[in-house]
């Protein structure tokens, strides 16, 4: 069975992380999509509130599945038989540190495999960063973020 993991901050999630987990569904057996902590970002969202989100906007996906995990990818990857990580890949920017990470994973865990995907390229420009801005500053997210989570995203800066 082709198990792969999607792993990411998802502060919150966006069209773009769902583009990638609807991708990786159609061509894997089965897609984790880990909310993990970024060492060097400090997150909006809870990991409660990530995973709620991440779970209503792929309830439509049978194969995909959501956790959280604090520590390293690789530690949670191992604990459940999963050798395949997925990153998103938007433009050189994004570059350096996915190929950081996976050379730093696969020297944890030489049987660790990485895959990129290309965003899709309506999606190219976003990020959780970019949501959080516009949301900010009062412009309207409705087209960066799936419908269903759009009311939960907005609320932390409605009040
Ligand atoms: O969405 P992000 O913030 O780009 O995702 C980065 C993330 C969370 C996948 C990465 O920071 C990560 O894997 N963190 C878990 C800790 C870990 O394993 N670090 C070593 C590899 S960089």
């Amino acid at each position: 069975m082709t198990k792969v993991i999607y792993p990411g901050s998802f502060d919150p999630v966006t069209k773009g992380h769902l583009d990638i987990i609807k991708r990786s569904s159609k061509i894997m057996e089965q897609v984790t999509v880990a909310v993990l902590e970024n060492p060097r970002k400090i997150a909006t969202y809870s990991i409660e509130e990530r995973v709620k989100m991440l779970k209503m906007v792929t309830e439509p996906y049978p194969n995909v599945t959501v956790d959280y995990y604090k520590g390293l990818l690789i530690e949670y990857a191992q604990n459940n038989n999963i050798n395949i990580v997925i990153k998103g890949l938007r433009a050189m920017s994004d570059f350096e540190f996915v190929f950081q990470m996976a050379l730093v994973n696969q020297k944890l865990s030489p049987s660790m495999e990485t895959l990129f995907m290309m965003t899709n390229n309506k999606y190219s420009f976003l990020s959780s960063s970019i949501v959080k801005e516009i949301a900010c500053l009062g412009g309207d997210i409705r087209s960066l973020v799936p419908p269903e989570v759009h009311n939960i995203i907005i609320a932390k800066y409605q009040s």
